[in-house]
């Protein structure tokens, strides 16, 4: 990686504003998910560790660039000192003259975490005046939210630069820099053979990511909502399913492209609606009656899946295979999860929903990584440069 780390910088005795992706999911004011939480410490310990008082700060949330006390931080401040046992003192605001003086006070081995950024419309407009303001309250910028990082706002990009303006350095946290290690150094140069499996619903979110994978693996699994506009690309009636015609041109080039990596379901679980007591059929692709939607794989896809995994020494996977919210259409997508713990080798989770179902079925530990990013991790699957990775000072 060019990029620099907290690792190659002196932090001794200085105050680290250190941007961290908390936007956690909430239940009745608590936080539901603490993995962005314990994703985040190795940072905050290391920087502790070396002498430095610790400045947070996160969004949360899609406030809309004004207050919303359903979106305060001070759930997150209760975990994150549960979690890094010592104390987190949570400000009311993330600018203004009461920060300036709680930062300016702030001694080493101490953390501070900012109100959520987003209550300022400034934060998405990446305005200048702000990320000055934000640079202000530290003397080093560190970004360690890798899963806002595709994110030009003013706590990912406009303070690296006001940072630096100040004679301040601009670095990757750790987390930040195993993110990249593994979605973009791995796939960049994997050891082969190297397979990438892609679910979900919408094959829109993910033309891009199809299309870079495909020139770069071996075998290229589809399941999910976008196999179905596969499946209606080769002509197949498709029922009620989720297709996308606007992409069906797409989905013909990609297969005549990549036919012989491409590998789809052999068999669907269809349903007659979109619920856990829906009718269900078991049926090839081809065969779906009217009326019926697909809404899993089947345990023929899972073999043949299992048997195209064989040998591989990297793998992605980025998508669940089915609605697995639901338990009725949750098979496949934990199936998979269990084949690909048992399979050694690198296996990467790209992050969203396949990261959720990967916790849920209790196999987190047997995966080399799971991502903690959803959009920045297709983003950068996509061989795309996320804006704030590109903010950050390169290692000489
Ligand atoms: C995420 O959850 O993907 C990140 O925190 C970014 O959030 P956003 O999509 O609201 O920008």
């Amino acid at each position: 990686m060019d990029t620099k780390t907290v690792r190659d910088i002196d932090v001794a005795a200085k105050r680290a504003l250190l941007r961290v992706d908390l936007n956690v999911p909430l239940d009745n004011g608590a936080v539901a998910d603490d993995s962005r939480i314990r994703a985040s410490l190795p940072t905050i310990q290391y920087l502790l560790d070396h002498g430095a008082g610790v400045i947070l700060m996160s969004h949360l949330g899609r406030p809309k660039g004004q207050v919303v006390e359903a979106l305060r931080m001070d759930p997150v401040a209760v975990r994150l000192a549960e979690l890094l046992g010592r104390p987190v003192r949570k400000l009311d605001d993330c600018v203004g003259p009461e920060v300036e003086t709680a930062c300016a006070e702030l001694e080493p081995g101490q953390v501070l975490l900012l109100e959520n950024t987003r209550f300022h419309a400034e934060e998405k407009a990446n305005d200048p005046g702000f990320s000055a303001q934000l640079a202000a309250l530290g003397d080093l910028y560190v970004n360690d939210a890798f899963g806002t990082a595709h994110r030009a706002h003013a706590s990912t990009v406009g303070v690296a630069r006001a940072m630096r303006e100040r004679g301040g350095e601009a670095v990757a946290g750790l987390l930040m820099e195993k993110e990249l290690n593994f979605l973009q150094d791995v796939v960049d140069n994997p050891e082969r053979p190297f397979v990438a499996i892609l679910g979900g619903a919408k094959i829109a979110d993910k033309i891009g990511v199809v299309t870079r994978l495909l020139k770069v693996c071996d075998r290229l699994l589809i399941g999910g909502g976008i196999a179905n506009t596969f499946f209606l690309a080769m002509g197949f009636d498709m029922g009620d399913s989720l297709v996308e015609e606007g992409a069906v041109e797409t989905a013909r080039a990609l297969l005549k492209e990549g036919r012989s990596r491409l590998v789809l379901p052999v068999d669907v679980v269809v349903a007659d609606s979109f619920d856990n007591e829906a009718r269900t059929q078991l049926v090839a692709p081809d065969g779906v009656p009217a009326g019926y939607r697909v809404l899993d794989v089947g345990p023929k896809t899972i073999a043949t899946f299992e048997s195209a995994l064989g040998g591989a020494r990297t793998v992605i996977w980025n998508g669940p295979l089915g609605v697995f919210e639901l338990p009725t259409f949750a098979q496949g997508t934990f199936a998979l999860a269990e084949a690909l713990a048992r399979l050694g080798g690198t296996v990467i989770v790209g992050g969203g929903d396949s990261a959720a179902a990967v916790r849920q079925s209790g196999l987190a530990d047997h995966f080399t990584h799971i991502s903690t990013g959803g959009g920045a991790s297709l983003e950068l699957l996509e061989g795309k440069t996320l804006p704030g990775v590109a903010a950050l000072d390169d290692k000489q």
